[in-house]
């Protein structure tokens, strides 16, 4: 027996990218609403292309996600067949607060989630819930420039506090900031941040940053004085880097790579800012914004376990010249010559996983969640109605077999597995519909046209049988 008893299977959305109603139930906008599916995208991800409202010449996918928001039931109940332990799911901030500064909740928005996990209950599925799935109140962005000001950490907090005491008996597993790394790559799309010319921007991102981690710190810290009982993760955007060759310096250079994306996890497990981060931000002439007590509360107030997504390994060169080939569109890597890749270019490696299972294990020691990995294709339905998705079940069952070994052979601890976008949602990087990750397939397409109809593909049954064999029949 490999998977431990009671390992939590199950599946990952989030609610920027599946719930739409975005104007529904008292709703505020928030940054994913203003992100246009084509070629702005990327430009307004990286905040630097600033359009804070929405326009007719676009289209903005998250206005109707998969409108998860009036089909949950039905989504929820699928999950059921499947035999979900987990859902993991993020709560719409502005949901509950509206403008972000607000005196008081949305009730309308505090009730919705409630309905949602009462449902889960039912079903003995335990939610696993993200605060912040890249998620931010516009009306925050606009007044505050979003996490570049410290006054963030107590609507964070006061949003946390409110949904901690609602929730407190329905909701055991929390994280407080999806793939908190993110704020380096997609700074708009992760924490809100649009920028001017002449901007210091690596200044913004690491006191934005600095910020998420103390409110994380003390999200913590709350959650266990109203929930005792509950666990808390930090969430990183994981996949190791590879050196292009065994030249030292390339050795280096991907040391290096991997360091800027353990420094949040470092910080939010161990407590303290890494003394290799503190030297680099210091000859980067980059400030951090330390307040008084600042250091202790990350100190006191680490988190219970780590959850990662996982996607793919990364290779860089410490050669400017090699490293002009590099490419991708959040993670920028080298092509591994080993590697296949999907058709958006990210690299399939499943012993990645395992590579990169072991260095979080062996670095912090806690243990691990797995609450993102998957592959995103191309899926056609046939004329007999079915998805015949033979190439995500390769992907993931090579995943689960690496995750299998990581616990088997190499003695990792890992509560459980929820893949990305068990039912197909929008893409965070491109906007699209097409790029689908999912068991149940969704009848839209990357323009908004479609029915909404979900229909179970092919994949859905083999993980069925997956979680009911405990990940023993693959
Ligand atoms: C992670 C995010 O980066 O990867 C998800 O947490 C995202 O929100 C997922 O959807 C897959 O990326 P993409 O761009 O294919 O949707």
């Amino acid at each position: 027996m490999s998977f431990p008893k009671g390992f939590l299977w199950g599946g990952a959305t989030a609610a920027n990218q599946c719930e739409g109603a975005y104007q529904e139930g008292g709703r505020g906008l928030a940054n994913g609403d203003v992100l246009p599916a084509g070629k702005d995208r990327f430009p307004v991800g990286l905040g630097k292309l600033k359009m804070l409202t929405c326009d007719a010449n676009h289209y903005y996918p998250a206005h109707q996600g998969i409108d998860f928001y009036h089909h949950y039931k039905e989504d929820i109940k699928l999950f059921s067949e499947m035999g979900f332990k987990t859902f993991r799911l993020s709560i719409s901030w502005s949901r509950i607060f509206p403008n972000g500064d607000d005196q008081t909740p949305n009730e309308e928005g505090l009730q919705f989630y409630e309905d949602v996990f009462k449902e889960c209950q039912r079903y003995g599925i335990e939610p696993l819930v993200t605060i912040t799935h890249f998620d931010v109140p516009m009306n925050l962005v606009e007044k505050y420039g979003s996490w570049r000001h410290r006054k963030m950490i107590d609507f964070y907090l006061n949003y946390c506090e409110t949904i901690f005491k609602r929730y407190k008996d329905l909701v055991k597993y929390w994280l407080t900031f999806n793939e908190i790394n993110m704020v380096l790559h997609l700074p708009f799309v992760a924490a809100g941040l649009t920028f001017e010319e002449g901007d210091h921007i690596e200044q913004i991102k690491y006191t934005a940053t600095h910020h998420e981690l103390v409110a994380s710190a003390l999200a913590t810290k709350l959650a266990h004085e109203i929930m005792p009982e509950c666990q808390v993760g930090c969430m990183l955007a994981a996949g190791n880097t590879y050196a292009n060759t065994p030249n030292p310096k390339d050795v280096w250079q991907s040391m290096e790579k991997d360091r800027e994306n353990y420094f949040f996890i470092d910080v939010q497990s161990r407590g303290a800012y890494p003394n290799y981060a503190l030297k680099e931000l210091e000859r980067k002439g980059i400030n951090i914004p330390f307040e008084e007590g600042d250091q202790d509360i990350l100190k006191q107030h680490t988190v219970d376990f780590i959850a990662f997504s996982y996607y793919s390994s990364r290779l860089t060169s410490a050669d400017p010249e090699v490293n002009k080939m590099t490419q991708g569109n959040v993670f920028a890597t080298l092509r591994n010559p080993y590697l296949e890749a999907s058709e958006w270019g990210w690299q399939i490696d499943a012993l990645g996983f395992r590579i990169t299972m072991n260095s979080l294990y062996d670095r912090y020691q806690k243990p691990l969640f797995v609450v993102e990995n998957g592959l995103g294709a191309v899926d056609v339905v046939t004329d007999q109605g079915t998805v015949e998705d033979d190439y995500r079940i390769e992907y993931l069952r090579e995943h689960i077999k690496a995750m299998k070994d990581a616990i088997e052979l190499d003695g990792v601890q890992v509560l459980g597995y929820t893949p990305w976008g068990c039912i197909d949602l929008v893409s965070a990087s491109t906007g699209e519909m097409k790029k689908r990750y999912g068991f149940i397939y969704v009848d839209l397409d990357n323009d908004g046209n479609g029915t909404m109809k979900r229909l179970k593909k092919k994949s859905f049954d083999w993980y069925k049988e997956v979680i009911a064999s405990n990940g023993e029949v693959l």
